[in-house]
């Protein structure tokens, strides 16, 4: 089968397709005929080993020390379970599935082998396999942080990078769960943001958010450029400052002040689960969320898209479109 092989750490450039076995399931996996997948700022990351120096270490422990560990880069998958392994209760041939998994799913190939304990579900039945691949990174990420913040109906929340595949699904799930939603871009994003539903957007290279007046329940930051200072200030009393973006210098700043705070700070890693997947496969298909999708590249043009991922500027998510002969 065709699949992508990450030669070493560095530019898109090390990424080669080349044909490899094709895999086979264990007893508790199921083998997916893949039909997309996407390049997430996390596959560009981990292919670049873009990391701040004191995450050095322990992302090369679980990368890999000299060249990637897990050769077949990717996080996401969505397509068809070809074959299960004999003792796979969940799912079927047939069956038309996504999967998220941020270090052991191996997606830039025409197949791909994943347990069926780990965030695997049936996709929206409502979008193609383009549109569902668009989905788990970003949503499942939005999900996990506005519920840490206790998202309630009525609450003033302000997503910072409305633009991404984060902050394109914070903001239609914070509309969803009720929310007043205020987004941050840039110009060229002003009219998406707004379509998806943001009750008002600031366009940060006209203005500083933290300049208005105007005070939140929650501020998400999808990219990490929030000042923890300014944003504590904005935010109301037992509100919650949400960092998809951290360091450690920021986490320890985050945990001093949320000693001396009746506020919530959460800056972590928002791990994929079924339930999640599942949830969002109800939103899809009930319409209160839909998949972004900037650009939509052939598996064979896999330098390309991680080359346009890595400028930084993409709308939602960058598709990977995988043909079958
Ligand atoms: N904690 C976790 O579990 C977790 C999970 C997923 C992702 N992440 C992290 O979250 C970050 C965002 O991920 P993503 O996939 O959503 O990124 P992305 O899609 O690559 O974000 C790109 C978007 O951010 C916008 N942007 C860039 N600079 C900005 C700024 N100063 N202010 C506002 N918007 C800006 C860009 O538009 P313009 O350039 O036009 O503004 C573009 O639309 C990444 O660093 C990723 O590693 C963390």
């Amino acid at each position: 089968m065709k699949a992508v092989i990450a030669t070493k750490y560095g530019t898109p450039e090390v990424l080669e397709l080349r044909d490899v076995s094709k895999p086979a399931p264990k007893a508790t996996e199921v083998l997916v005929k893949v039909y997309a997948t996407t390049v997430t700022s996390g596959d560009a990351r981990a292919r670049s080993f873009n990391v701040p120096p004191s995450f050095w270490i322990p992302a090369r422990l679980t990368l890999g020390l000299t060249k990637p560990k897990k050769a077949v880069p990717g996080m996401v998958i969505a397509g068809i379970v070809e074959s299960v392994g004999t003792g796979v209760k969940r799912f079927k041939p047939g069956d038309q599935v996504y999967a998220y998994d941020l270090t052991r799913l191996n997606a830039y190939a025409e197949y791909a082998c994943v347990s069926e304990n780990q965030a695997l579900a049936l996709k929206p039945s409502n979008v193609s396999y383009e549109e569902a691949a668009a989905i788990p990174f970003g949503a499942v990420t939005a999900l996990h942080f506005l519920k840490k913040g206790s998202i309630r109906s009525g609450q003033r929340v302000l997503i910072y990078g409305a633009s991404g595949s984060v902050g394109t699904a914070a903001v239609q799930l914070a509309k969803h769960f009720g929310a007043d939603v205020t987004g941050v871009c840039s110009t060229a994003n002003v009219a998406l943001v707004k379509a998806l539903g943001a009750d008002r957007v600031i366009d940060y290279t006209k203005e500083e958010f933290a300049q208005r007046r105007e005070t939140y329940d929650i501020i998400f930051d999808t990219v990490g450029k929030t000042s923890l200072a300014d944003s504590l200030r904005l935010l109301n009393e037992g509100g919650a400052y949400l960092q998809a973006v951290t360091s450690p210098s920021l986490l320890i700043q985050m945990k001093l002040a949320s000693r001396r705070s009746d506020k919530t700070l959460v800056g972590e890693t928002a791990y994929p689960t079924a339930d999640a997947l599942t949830h969002l496969k109800d939103l899809v298909e009930a319409g209160r969320l839909k998949p972004v999708i900037d650009r939509c590249y052939p598996l064979e043009e896999i330098v390309e898209a991680h080359r346009y991922v890595d400028l930084g500027h993409k709308k939602g998510n960058v598709v990977i479109a995988v043909e079958h002969a």
